[in-house]
Order: C-alpha cells, then structure tokens, then sequence
C-alpha cells in the first residue's frame, strides 16, 4: 500500500515537474519571441534588423542571427523567382512562401507582403488576403505599400486585429507607373507628401514603416516625429533600423544589387565554384569516389 502511494506520490512528482518545465520554456518563449510591442519598445533604444527571408532555411539562419523582423517580402519575385519586378507575384505564391517561414517557428516576427494590387482591391479581398496570409500561412503581420491613400484601409485592418507594418518612398509595385526606380523625398513637395504619409499611417494603427529609399535626412526628420519605428532600406542610418534582401547581402544573386546594398559575403561566387568542382569530379569520375 505504502509503495502504492509513494508511486502516485513519484507520478504526480513528475507531473508537476514537467509541468514547470512547460511553464519555464513558455517564458522563455515569451522572452524570445518577437511581437509588435517589443519591436515598438525598441525604437530608441537600438537599431531594429530586418532581414527577407522566403524558405524555411534562410529563415533559419537568420533568426539564428538575432534579426528581430523577418519580412517574406514579394521581392522572392525578382529574387528567387526569375520575374522582372514584383508585379507578377499572386498571392497564391506568397502564402506559399510565408508557410516556409512560418515553419522554421522563429523568434522573428513573420511579416508577409500583400503582393502587386490585392490592396486596391475591394476592403473584403485584402481582408480575406490578410487573413489568409496569417490564418493559413502563418504570419504574424502582413505588410502593404502605399502612403497615405491607404491609411483608411489599413486603419481597418488595425481595428480587426491584424498587425500592419506599413511602406512608403519607393514603392518596387508601382514599378511600371514610375519607370523604373529611384531616390524619393528629394524635392520640397516630396518631402511634405512623405511626412503626411508617415503621419497617417502611424494615425491608421501601423505598427511600424518602412521607408524605401528616401533621403537620408528626411529620413531622419520622419524617423524622429513618430512614435512607430522607422526601418529603412536604402534610406540611410539615421531610421530606426534597416532591413535588406537576404539575396542581396549574401550575395546569392545571379542579378544587379541596388547600389546602397553592402554584400557581406559572396555566396554567388561559392556556390558557382562549388557546383563547378562537382562537375569536374563527375566527369573525371572522381566522385562518388
Ligand atoms: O519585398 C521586399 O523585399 C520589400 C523590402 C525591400 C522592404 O518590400
């Protein structure tokens, strides 16, 4: 009998033991994971990292980095995909590729792009896009350009519960509107429209924006009237944090980067010697050896 009680006694030991140990790696995930209030909290008091990722290994190693935003960008179009702009990109490919990301369960906060025009369709198809995007995929954010004409939508999707990080300056989907791409904020008339773009998207409930390339000092200007962070790329270092393309930093890209890209390794050039070596050796029959 004795032993009988001492097992329960054991049992619920151990039940009570796994329990806390639950509890414990639940806060360490509450710790570690990524939401929009920690992101919001960082803003003055160091750089916010932003990286893209489109597959469950890139999201990996950069999570494994300590980026604190992962953006499932619709630049895989033009990066991965072989398009020309990003235009091409549908939705069905992005829920596609946020999944990817979604499954490597990173302490990064997920943001996947609402591609080319889903956003100036009806309020209900970006809803339901938003939804899928975060419902089917796994995102925990969705991103949207556009300045102030999209704030009262957006402002809608903040009041139904989904986190918007916003963009403005260059905006890669209205590619074939603008002729290419190129430096904003540099007249006086820009530079009014990109605050009053920052100022109602901040107003609509966006979480943060980014700012594609804009002046470096506007930049800083806008990055210091929000209380959001403001994430550039190709907008200098006075924003609240930057964000590239992992294809472009890594140098795993058989395209032109951007001229304000630094390449901190040159994974193009590794990988061709790589595959060339592996040639070589199936021919001269070196391998398998
Ligand atoms: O699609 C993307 O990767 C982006 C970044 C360049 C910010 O929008």
């Amino acid at each position: 009998m004795l032993c009988y009680f001492y097992k329960i006694g054991l049992f619920n030991t151990r039940i009570v033991t796994s329990l806390i140990s639950v509890q414990v790696q639940q806060n360490k995930i509450d710790l570690v994971k990524k939401n929009i209030t920690q992101l919001l909290a960082l803003k003055g008091s160091r750089p916010i990292v932003a990286v893209t990722a489109y597959d469950t290994v890139m999201a990996r190693l950069a999570d494994a980095a300590g980026v604190d935003l992962i953006l499932v960008g619709d630049s895989v179009g033009t990066v991965q995909l072989g398009f020309d702009t990003t235009v091409p990109v549908r939705l069905e490919m992005m829920l596609h590729h946020t999944a990817a990301v979604a499954r490597a369960r990173v302490d990064a906060l997920v943001v996947a792009d609402i591609p080319f025009a889903v956003a100036h369709d009806s309020f209900s198809s970006l809803l339901n896009a938003g939804r899928e995007l975060m419902q089917t995929a796994g995102a925990e954010a969705i991103k949207i350009e556009g300045g102030a004409q999209m704030a009262p939508k957006i402002e809608r999707l903040t009041q139904a519960g989904i986190p918007v990080l916003g963009h403005i300056g260059l905006l890669p989907q209205n590619y074939h509107q603008l002729g290419g791409y190129r430096k904003f904020g540099l007249s006086e008339a820009e530079k009014v429209q990109l605050q009053a773009d920052a100022e109602a998207l901040q107003a609509a409930g966006c979480f943060a924006l980014v700012c594609e390339m804009i002046d470096a000092s506007l930049a800083g200007t806008i990055a210091e009237s929000l209380k959001i962070p403001l994430i550039g790329i190709g907008s200098g270092p006075l924003c609240d944090g930057q964000i590239l393309v992992s294809n472009d930093l890594l140098g795993f890209s058989t395209q032109k980067v951007p001229p304000f890209v630094k390449k901190y390794t040159n994974l193009a050039d590794q990988a061709t010697k790589a595959l060339k070596a592996y040639v070589a050796e199936v021919h001269e029959q070196k391998f398998p050896s």
